[in-house]
């Protein structure tokens, strides 16, 4: 099994050092190989925000450098594992160039078949949650089977460090017991509503966004995940309600 890890702190430090936990609690159970992108050490150029890999596809994004090579690694992998520290209440900036460089993924998901944990590590509470809310973004598509935020206080009691240790191995446990079930590609209800808001909009907008017009175009969801009536009347619904919303100029 091939876990990939994505790393977007600076240095090699306390994201690392969980990481190192993590892996080794890993291997104790299972079979896998761990390898690890520091983004610090990638030719990853910053996001000129021309909206080019959105509209006209990310093959055609001006910036050559390892991003495809990226794309290959998470493609070739069982589970791929995005740990940043939280920086001002969000991600490093490495990661969140990382995420904005992979912005067309939230208009046309990939990764359904990958298993994602996320991983951020603070100085205190502050801006966890919206840390982990920005990684998140990072898996759209594949399936977040496991979330943990590690705190680094020197203040730390011994309580609260064990109390984190065990935290550390509950989250990768289940990490380890998710990456072997077969629930691949499952749509979630919110799925379901993300896909009929970007149909209905790409055909509305196939001019301004012509690659999403054909990620769409024939497709009835993201995946050919066997939809039940009740999923499928639900994108009907929706469909219907955004292109509405879309043909007022609302959205
Ligand atoms: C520039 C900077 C900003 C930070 N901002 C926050 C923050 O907003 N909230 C927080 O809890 N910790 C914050 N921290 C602390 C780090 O998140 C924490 O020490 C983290 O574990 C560092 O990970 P690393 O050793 O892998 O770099 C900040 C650290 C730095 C360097």
């Amino acid at each position: 099994m091939k876990i990939l890890v994505i790393l977007g702190s600076l240095r090699k430090a306390n994201t690392y050092n969980t990481l190192k936990k993590i892996e080794a609690i890993h291997k104790q159970i299972a079979d896998c190989e761990y390898e690890y992108l520091f983004l610090k050490d990638m030719n990853l150029g910053l996001c000129k925000g021309c909206f080019t890999c959105i509209a006209k596809g990310e093959e055609q994004c001006p910036l050559r450098d390892d991003r495809d090579w990226i794309v290959q690694k998470i493609e070739a992998s069982d589970g791929v594992i995005l740990a940043s520290p939280n920086y001002a209440a969000n991600v490093s900036w490495l990661m969140k160039n990382y995420i904005d460089r992979f912005a067309y993924t939230c208009h046309r998901p990939r990764y359904f078949n990958q298993k994602f944990m996320i991983l951020i590590t603070s100085g205190s509470y502050m801006g966890v949650k919206n840390a982990m809310k920005a990684l998140s973004i990072m898996a759209s598509g594949g399936n977040i089977i496991s979330r943990l935020s590690v705190l680094n206080s020197p203040g730390m009691n011994d309580k609260k460090k064990k109390n984190q240790e065990v935290q550390i191995k509950k989250s990768t446990l289940k990490f380890a017991k998710l990456m072997n079930k077969n629930n691949q590609g499952r749509p979630r209800f919110s799925y379901l509503i993300w896909f009929s808001a970007f149909k209905a909009a790409s055909s509305k907008n196939q001019k301004v966004y012509p690659a999403d017009f054909e990620y769409y175009k024939n497709k009835e969801y993201f995946t050919d995940y066997d939809l039940n009536t009740f999923q499928k009347l639900s994108i009907k619904v929706f469909r219907q309600f955004f292109g509405i919303m879309i043909n007022k100029g609302i959205m």
